[in-house]
């Protein structure tokens, strides 16, 4: 799905969401997790998060710096400059001493989502992923969303497992990137 962290573009200027669509302000709970809508001010805490190089093996991309960061989550708050798109980005929390820990981001077209995920390394393999998005595809249709889809590398067995728990399935075709296709059946 290329680098997760960067898959929504700066804006130039936002654009006013569609009537009746997915609360960007929506903080959503799970038994060890809280998503929180991201904040700019997010970023000292998320840029050790994201700093291992390990984390874009598969997606492409760089560790951000303080910097970087900031500027992409300014333009991630601000929001997709295409009309009837919305961008919904969440920093993962553990409800356990506050860490933060990782994030998911969904792109709402009407009834679709794309979505995307990332644990930093020394929180892995501990559920967190498969928590967090599952817990966003529940909220995805709790909202009305019907068809959720994510871009994987063929060779990423951690995102596939992740999808697989949330509900997605490989559709059998593949992107301009190479990434497998992922989407819930609708
Ligand atoms: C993909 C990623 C989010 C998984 O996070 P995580 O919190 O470790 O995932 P989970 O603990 O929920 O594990 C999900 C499954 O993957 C397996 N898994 C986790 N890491 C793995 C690894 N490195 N190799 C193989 N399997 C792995 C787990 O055992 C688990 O399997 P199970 O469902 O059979 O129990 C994390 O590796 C990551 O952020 N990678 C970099 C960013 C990225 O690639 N994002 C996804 C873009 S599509």
């Amino acid at each position: 799905m290329g680098d997760p962290s960067a898959n929504q573009e700066p804006a130039p200027r936002p654009a006013r969401a569609p009537e009746g669509s997915p609360d960007v302000a929506a903080t959503i709970t799970t038994p060890r997790l809280l998503l929180s809508p991201l904040q700019v001010s997010d970023a000292s805490e998320m840029e050790p998060v994201l700093a291992a190089g390990e984390l874009y093996h598969f997606t492409g991309g760089s560790p951000p710096s303080r910097e970087e960061l900031e500027r992409r989550f300014a333009a991630q708050v601000a929001g997709s400059p295409n009309q009837g798109e919305t961008w919904h980005n969440w920093i993962i929390r553990l409800l356990d001493g506050g860490s933060v820990v990782g994030f998911v981001q969904a792109t709402i077209t009407d009834e679709a989502a794309e979505i995307a995920w990332l644990v930093g390394v020394p929180w892995q393999r501990r559920g967190i992923a498969t928590e967090a998005t599952t817990a966003l595809c529940d909220w995805l249709r709790s909202q009305g969303v019907r068809s959720v889809t994510a871009h994987i590398h063929p060779d990423h067995a951690a995102s596939a497992r992740v999808a697989g728990a949330a509900g997605l399935q490989p559709t059998g075709e593949v992107d301009d990137d190479g990434e497998q296709v992922w989407s819930s059946p609708s």
